[in-house]
């Protein structure tokens, strides 16, 4: 009899097993049918290859940037994925024709995001076909990223603009382009990019971060003898808020320099980001952000659906190092949410909309933004992955 009620018992656990991998498939399923619909037409609207998609301009245009703007690697690097999850060599076609578009930008040193364009187009095209050539480019570009760190500052520099402001203004979000600097290492064995990432990380925790765990935008520091000069913030609402994209930026970012050195700190930073966003007050029910925690005319304010996608994406990996915080199950709803009819870009070729680049400049406000759509299918990928 006891056995066989713990067959019973077994057979009903397989049973919701098989039902919830089905039910997580047929998700994953859908949305990528929904991005190569969207994407075919997309690719079809740059018959050169020779620029890339990044938002839509109240009016409904197109707006399309070159190989220089921060954006570029993203529409490549969705691409990419899509190629990973389809195997169908018409997108590896797409993916390595917008991807050859960017080699010029190797040796940019002007930016630190660098590191997006690159590692998200290189990256992924070196990690899904091994290409020898993708590996030098992305080396150079490594070698120029690391140009820009100081060891005065003990940081990666990341705008050249606003000096008359600025000496050395690091921004939250360069805790993603540590990526191809941890790489670099990775695949050299030269240490020296793996220490700056790592200096860089350790200065971002202890500058950028509040006593709540939120995080500032902008430190600059004086680059002569690494002092902070000021805290501050550029796309959020003020010095004191906490921006959404920026916490997500930080989440995602020390969640992957803890898969790169196992240090605990980084992990233990990455849990603390996620506790003040997936906790916050202001955090809606359907877990899309308000652009700003700290937004003054909150819930009458725009959400930022690209901070969601990143946080989505940066959750599943936090729950592959963290099982028994849930951070699944927040993945999970985020990701069912900005699946839904509500955040699709269905008037456009992009994937998710109602995104918020930069509300006090009153630019790309409720739109859809080709980084939103990246790290959709990024989470897409990691949501499948999931046993
Ligand atoms: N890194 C620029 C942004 O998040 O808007």
């Amino acid at each position: 009899m006891k056995i066989f009620k713990s067959r019973i018992l077994f057979l009903i656990l397989f049973v919701i097993l098989v039902q919830c991998n089905n039910d997580n498939k047929k998700l994953v399923d859908q949305n990528f049918r929904y991005a190569q619909n969207n994407y075919k037409k997309m690719v079809e609207s740059f018959p050169n290859a020779r620029q890339f998609p990044r938002s839509l301009r109240q009016n409904g245009e197109l707006v399309r940037v070159e190989s220089h703007d921060w954006t570029s690697g993203f529409f490549p690097g969705s691409l990419w994925y899509i190629y990973e999850y389809t195997q169908n060599d018409s997108w590896k076609n797409y993916a390595e024709k917008f991807t050859a578009e960017l080699e010029r930008e190797k040796n940019n040193d002007g930016t630190h995001d660098i590191g997006f364009m690159m590692f998200n187009s290189f990256g992924n095209g070196y990690r899904l076909t091994g290409h020898k050539e993708y590996k030098k480019i992305l080396l150079t570009s490594a070698k120029t990223l690391a140009t820009r760190f100081n060891p005065q500052v003990g940081c990666i520099r990341s705008w050249d603009w606003n000096s008359d402001e600025w000496k050395f203004p690091v921004i939250i979000d360069n805790m993603m382009n540590l990526e191809l600097l941890f790489w670099a290492t990775k695949v050299t064995g030269d240490s020296t990019y793996y220490k700056m990432a790592v200096s860089h990380a350790n200065h971002t925790i202890k500058n950028h971060f509040r006593a709540d765990n939120s995080s500032f935008h902008v430190v600059d520091y004086d680059p002569t003898n690494g002092e902070v000069r000021g805290k501050q913030t550029w796309q959020g609402f003020a010095n004191s808020s906490a921006w959404s994209r920026g916490q997500a930026w930080g989440l995602y970012g020390f969640t992957m320099a803890y898969r790169y050195t196992k240090n605990h700190k980084y992990l233990s930073q990455a849990q603390k980001i996620a506790e003040f966003t997936l906790d916050h007050k202001n955090m809606p029910e359907d877990m899309i952000p308000y652009w700003d925690y700290n937004a003054p005319n909150i819930p009458n304010e725009p959400r930022d659906a690209s901070a969601a996608a990143i946080m989505a994406s940066a959750l599943y990996e936090l729950h592959t190092f963290v099982k028994d915080k849930n951070y699944r199950k927040y993945a999970d709803r985020i990701l069912a949410n900005l699946s839904s009819e509500q955040y699709k870009a269905n008037q456009s070729n992009f994937l998710i909309n109602h995104c918020v680049g930069s509300r006090p400049e009153n630019s790309e406000v409720d739109v859809p933004l080709i980084y939103a759509d990246y790290y959709f299918l990024e989470a897409n990928l990691r949501k499948q992955r999931m046993k």
